[in-house]
């Protein structure tokens, strides 16, 4: 076992429990030392009500078994971690945590690794964030007037329930961890979707965070007209437009100087490094970029460093190997401006097959030296110049 900070492992705790899709159960028991616990022990595991999902909390008096149903992002966990339990269990699907909390207030953690699944009360495959009949997927065209998702749209609503499972542990992370302020309705949490083309992905942000009773206000940019007139008019049929709102402006030229987060999921080639640029110059807290078309690198790698030519002389691999590289250029110029960087797995659009996603949440830890020159010996290796790099203000 290994003994940690207190506070720091609380903090494990939570990001494990708000990734709440791979949440088996957590028991709370035991009581610390000169502390009181309102009740002997505390359950708490996923269920599905009406096809979303919730985490039920229940504990026993002795006699009567009480339970309260909670969405994931409302549930009082950070509370209850806190209020005297010695002993807390959380069974994710891969791994198990046991933490006791000695007499001298110290946590001991365990954590092994497990395969387990949930028992939801429905079919697990069927938990979405969102009701398909939710007047706003019903508005953007993903589900028919009956509330049925379309089938020439169940792609999309996929991706959609993907962002969202992404986005939502993500900010609560970042929201616990400090890195963004805990929103308020006098100061909502600010979003924009940079490139944000039809806005399913802004609209559902939008509803869901709200529906979790998060305060947000999100704008949406796309340099087409006729895609800020059209989400518009939806935000006003929806009864939205005082937290949403569209723009028809070129990323770079965007007239929005600032948001806690920024998303741009698919924007083409360039305009994805316009986004990343945005994001740094104004500081934005929390980056999710889902990269599209690379031309940029891909037009530069002319003098290949041997012995990649083994990779590059087939066009299809010089392809995805230019992709990597202008993903991990753009990821490690993110590093060395403060922000915690990592590549994850997300659906590719209609537009595009590519399926990796960029997730950065500034944390502010200053540029490490090595880092900086492993850059350097990248862009002297391969003779490129990511565009990205001149897009940042000093
Ligand atoms: C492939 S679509 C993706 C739309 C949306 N983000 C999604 O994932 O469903 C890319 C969108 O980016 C917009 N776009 C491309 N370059 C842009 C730029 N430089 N400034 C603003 N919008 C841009 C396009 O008009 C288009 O609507």
């Amino acid at each position: 076992m290994a003994e940690t900070d207190l506070e720091q492992t609380f903090s494990v705790l939570e990001a494990k429990f708000l990734d709440s899709n791979n949440l088996v159960r957590v028991v709370l028991s035991g009581r610390r030392r000169n502390m009181q616990t309102l009740h002997e022990r505390i359950d708490m595991r996923p269920v599905l009500i009406k096809e979303v999902l919730h985490i039920q909390v229940s504990h026993s008096d002795g006699r009567q078994m009480t339970t309260k149903n909670y969405l994931p992002l409302q549930t009082p966990f950070a509370e209850l971690l806190r209020s005297g339990y010695a002993n807390i269990l959380l069974e994710g699907t891969s791994e198990t945590l046991n933490v006791r909390i000695t007499k001298k207030g110290e946590a001991l953690l365990h954590r092994e690794k497990s395969s387990k699944e949930p028992e939801l009360s429905h079919d697990r495959s069927k938990a979405r964030l969102l009701d398909a009949s939710d007047p706003f997927l019903i508005a953007i065209g993903i589900s028919d007037a009956q509330g049925e998702v379309k089938p020439s749209k169940s792609d999309k609503y996929m991706q959609v329930e993907e962002f969202l499972r992404i986005l939502a542990p993500t900010l609560a992370g970042a929201i616990s961890a400090g890195h963004i302020a805990q929103p308020t309705e006098a100061k909502p949490l600010t979003i924009v979707d940079l490139g944000c083309g039809h806005a399913y992905l802004t609209f559902a942000a939008h509803q869901y965070l709200r529906s979790q009773g998060i305060p947000v206000k999100v704008i949406g940019i796309d340099i087409r007209p006729a895609a800020r007139d059209r989400n518009n008019e939806i935000a006003s049929q929806l009864g939205i437009s005082s937290s949403i709102e569209f723009r028809a402006e070129e990323i770079a030229d965007t007239t929005l100087t600032t948001a806690d987060v920024a998303i741009a999921l698919h924007a083409c080639d360039t305009a994805t490094d316009d986004a990343i640029a945005w994001a740094i110059n104004t500081d934005a807290k929390l980056a999710l970029i889902a990269p599209c078309c690379h031309h940029d690198i891909q037009a530069q790698m002319n003098e290949i460093p041997e012995p990649w030519s083994l990779i590059t002389r087939n066009g299809i691999m010089k392809e995805r190997l230019g992709d990597l590289l202008t993903d991990a250029l753009r990821m490690q110029i993110m590093k060395l401006r403060g922000y915690r960087v990592e590549a994850i797995e997300f659906v590719g659009g209609e537009h595009t097959p590519r399926n990796l996603m960029i997730r950065a949440v500034k944390t502010g830890a200053p540029a490490d030296k090595n880092e900086a020159a492993k850059y350097e010996q990248m862009l002297s290796l391969w003779k490129v110049k990511p565009a990205l790099a001149s897009l940042i203000s000093r």
